[in-house]
């Protein structure tokens, strides 16, 4: 799939951009502050409705201006092109696909699997788990259709317990919660660990294709709780514990994956270039797998793709994406470091105050 036409009203300084764009690569070239991420923040909001740079939605629309909106055309191999689009309207998102009003984001995010690259991207290494969870649960959730009502039936089933525990409802309904809990946190696990040993040997291929790293990189996923216990025998006997705490304190919803190298956490052994590099392999990998398992290609976005990278292995880079099954966007404040010859064969627009235009 990829985006054959994209309109956007209203988002940050881009106030009325209208484009045709390529199937493979789309390069956004433009000055500092020029809108830039703000075009792949669109895309990123019609994927999902949510944006990869802030969770106020209100700071998005474009000040001063009602109707913020974000439209475009889908197409694909042997399908016809579908309609999708976002609406922002009295502090509302409104999604449409294909003529019809979705009820959710999530359903939006079914027609429109994006993989972003973007500024903030290398906390997947360096900060809180919750950022591994996600990245672990954008591939499941694109490859295993079940996923998305387990993970919901798992988290409603959580709060309902976190609430008795904290003296918020009945003390009877533990075990109901419970064994609810148990079901659905199984099939989490099973799932993602599924997802993961496939991933894990793609993202070591891309790895060697995109650096030299002397060291093997070790990939470690904790479920949240012990390997040896059950999980439904680790609620019961935690109860006491638990309702010390005053919510579940084991689970599918701690669970975390480890990077190593040579025995030390990724991000303290290698540089930031390094790093962008193997955040660039995660991400790829993520994309590939995809591929192979949905038989369909996801749209792959990377902001200020020159930063902390080299000639060579921009190039390099450019040429793995190329090999892939996915509709590319890259943004750079510095056309002069992408290769000509890649530049001729893809679609380049240049952005200037918010306004966005193709160079022919
Ligand atoms: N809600 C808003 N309404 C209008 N303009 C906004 C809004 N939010 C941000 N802006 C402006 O949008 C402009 C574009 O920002 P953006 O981050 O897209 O630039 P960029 O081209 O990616 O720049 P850089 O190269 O520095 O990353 C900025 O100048 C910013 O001040
Ligand atoms: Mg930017």
């Amino acid at each position: 799939m990829w985006l054959e036409h994209l309109d956007i009203r209203n988002v940050r300084n881009l106030s009325e951009v209208s484009l045709k764009l390529s199937p493979k690569f789309n390069i956004v070239s433009g000055e500092n502050g020029s809108g830039k991420t703000s075009l792949l923040e669109s895309i990123y909001l019609l994927s999902c409705g949510k944006s990869f740079r802030t969770h106020r939605f209100s700071n998005i629309p474009t000040q001063d201006q009602s109707g913020m909106g974000v439209y475009a055309k889908l197409s694909g191999n042997d399908v016809r092109s579908i309609p999708i689009g976002l609406e922002y309207k009295d502090r509302k998102n409104i999604f449409k696909a294909d003529g019809h009003r979705l009820k959710k984001a999530s359903e939006l995010a079914a027609y429109l699997p994006v993989v972003i690259i973007h500024q903030e991207s290398q906390r997947v290494f360096t900060q809180s788990p919750k950022y591994r969870r996600a990245f672990l649960d954008w591939g499941v959730f694109h490859v295993e259709q079940c996923f998305l009502s387990t993970w919901q039936n798992f988290n409603r089933s959580l709060k309902q317990r976190n609430a008795v525990l904290s003296q918020r409802g009945q003390w009877s309904a533990i075990e109901h919660w419970d064994i609810e809990l148990s079901e659905n946190a199984k099939l989490i696990d099973t799932h993602r660990r599924q997802y993961l040993d496939k991933f894990v040997l793609l993202f070591n291929r891309f790895v060697n294709r995109l650096l030299v790293i002397d060291g093997e990189i070790k990939v470690d996923y904790r479920r949240g709780w012990s390997e040896k216990d059950d999980y439904l025998d680790l609620l019961r006997s935690s109860l006491e514990k638990d309702r010390i705490m005053g919510y579940t304190q084991r689970g599918p919803h701690r669970a975390d994956v480890s990077f190593k190298i040579n025995g030390m956490p990724l991000h303290e052994y290698v540089s930031r270039g390094e790093q962008k590099l193997l955040v660039c392999s995660l991400y790829i990998a993520q994309a590939a797998l995809y591929s192979q398992i949905a038989d369909r290609g996801s749209i792959f976005l990377i902001d200020d793709l020159t930063a902390e990278l080299d000639a060579r292995h921009i190039a390099n880079l450019l040429s793995v994406l190329d090999e892939l099954d996915t509709q590319v966007f890259v943004t750079t404040p510095d056309l002069t470091l992408l290769d000509s010859d890649f530049l001729s064969e893809s679609k380049t627009f240049h952005v200037e105050r918010g306004m966005v235009s193709e160079v022919l």
